[in-house]
């Protein structure tokens, strides 16, 4: 029933010109797998070039963040109406963003709100760190990051939404949780946090994506568990070879 995502960000890679060859690429090997959908996120100096390039294809784009307000004095910023037109989604809340750039669960909430009137499919991004997770906190530290993120929001407006689940500890690492955590924590603290939050019913049509390490090898074990609804992928999409693996894999596992 919840369609199945696979959304590249590629972060701070690609030239405008790398962005628009790897966006052929993509366009070529996937462009016909449409029981998956697939999402490219790169930085927003290429996010027109690679808009080109994907005009009139089966694969959207989004950007990998935004500002909250519509226009003003916020010297290197983006703001939701500027992306219009360029991006259909927009990944908000990265933990690269939270570490590095000093965003909270009010400025991530601000920007969800943002993003949903401007008519843009926010992606928004929770999990715990290492030490949250040794100390055993990771259940209540993400389920209050999802309260967080979703104060004021309607239930019409959640389901609009896609939550990904991405434990620090396992971005960039090539340690992966396991089918089963990532799955536990998607459906028990992700998807239960909602369902506490507007009911079962609502919470059943969110997708929830896991991400961190996900690659062409460990895709379909995690994408076979019932409430991981696609993933959130970082390395692994900078390069045609496995992020088109990765759609072909979620959709022999949907099939
Ligand atoms: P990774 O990154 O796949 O390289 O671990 C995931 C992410 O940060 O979204």
């Amino acid at each position: 029933m919840r369609k199945p995502m696979m959304a590249g960000n590629w972060k701070m890679n690609k030239t405008i010109d790398e962005a628009v060859a790897l966006a052929q690429d993509i366009k070529h090997a996937v462009n016909d797998i449409n029981s998956v959908d697939r999402v490219v996120c790169p930085p927003f100096v290429d996010l027109p070039a690679v808009a080109e390039v994907l005009k009139g294809s089966n694969i959207a784009t989004g950007a990998q963040n935004m500002h909250w307000a519509a226009n003003g004095a916020y010297t290197g910023e983006v703001s939701p109406s500027m992306l219009k037109g360029l991006a259909t989604y927009v990944i908000l809340g990265h933990s690269e963003r939270r570490q590095y750039f000093a965003e909270t669960d009010e400025t991530v909430n601000k920007k969800t709100k943002a993003a949903l009137e401007a008519g843009l499919t926010p992606i928004v991004c929770i999990g715990e760190s290492l030490e949250q997770n040794e100390r055993g906190e990771t259940q209540s530290f993400v389920s209050g990051q999802v309260r967080g993120a979703l104060d004021g929001i309607s239930a019409e407006q959640v389901q609009q939404l896609v939550l990904a689940y991405e434990p620090i500890w396992a971005i960039g690492t090539g340690r992966a949780a396991t089918a089963q955590q990532a799955n536990d924590i998607c459906g028990g603290v992700v998807r239960a946090t909602v369902a506490e939050l507007y009911g079962k019913a609502v919470a059943e049509n969110v997708r929830v994506l896991y991400g961190g390490s996900t690659n062409d090898k460990n895709i379909r074990e995690i994408m076979a568990q019932p409430d991981i609804d696609g993933a959130l992928i970082g390395g692994a999409a900078l390069k045609v070879e496995s992020y088109a693996e990765m759609v072909r894999g979620t959709a022999e596992v949907y099939a």
